[in-house]
């Protein structure tokens, strides 16, 4: 099942409560919030109290990606403000079994991210322990950036694996450059979450653009 997360980063951060409930209207079925803290990506976004602010603006999953060092000192602030998906970057985990499984026992779905340069390699020991693998197709830190392309066999690769260890179920996101001219691309490769930002927030009607995203 194909799921659609409009990235809050393109929101119009003055209305965010109603930019929210209108990607929901218009049949969204997650919402990606990307905390970004000025050191593991050059630049700065938000954090739980701003998460907790628009927690009641819609029952959807909220799907953290943090771009941040030491990310599991943020988690039990970032659960309690309602967080249900909680995706670290492999990059920035000197103990990435052990984050991830924490996430695990803390009752929220564990995905690991992985730069466009970073290999699957490193997910060989620890793709049991994962609901959720992030194939950036973009370097993270900014939204409106082009689809790196070489990262198809990537995810061709991933699903592959996924098969091969009789784990079919985990999810694959991708993040970057997502318009309705790659996502049959990324579909196709063995993706089945796809974060879109300025491509959903950049149209008026945004039920038309997660709709295209679909096709
Ligand atoms: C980039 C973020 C993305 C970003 C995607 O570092 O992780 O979630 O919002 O933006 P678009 O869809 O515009 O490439
Ligand atoms: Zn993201």
């Amino acid at each position: 099942m194909l799921k659609i997360a409009p990235s809050i980063l393109a929101a119009d951060f003055a209305r965010l409560g109603q930019e929210i409930r209108d990607v929901d209207r218009s049949g969204a079925d997650w919402i990606h919030i990307d905390i970004m803290d000025n050191r593991f990506v050059p630049n700065l976004t938000f954090g739980p109290p701003v998460i907790r602010a628009v927690r009641p603006e819609t029952r959807l999953p909220f799907d953290v990606h943090l771009m941040t060092v030491h990310p599991e000192t943020l988690f039990p602030a970032l659960i309690e403000a309602g967080a249900n998906v909680l995706t670290v970057h492999a990059e920035a985990c000197t103990h990435l079994h052990r984050t991830v499984n924490r996430i695990r026992e803390l009752g929220c779905l564990a995905g690991v991210a992985l730069n466009p340069h970073t290999p699957l390699s490193v997910l060989d020991y620890v793709l049991q322990d994962v609901d959720l693998v992030l194939i950036m197709t973009v370097n993270p830190g900014f939204g409106g950036q082009s689809f790196i392309s070489g990262m198809l066999p990537k995810i061709r690769e991933l699903r592959k694996k996924l098969a091969e260890i009789g784990r079919p179920e985990v999810h694959i996101e991708v993040d970057g450059g997502i318009t309705d001219e790659t996502a049959p691309l990324v579909r196709e490769a063995g993706a089945d979450v796809l974060v879109a930002g300025s491509y959903v927030f950049g149209q008026t009607d945004r039920e038309k653009a997660i709709s295209s995203l679909r096709r």
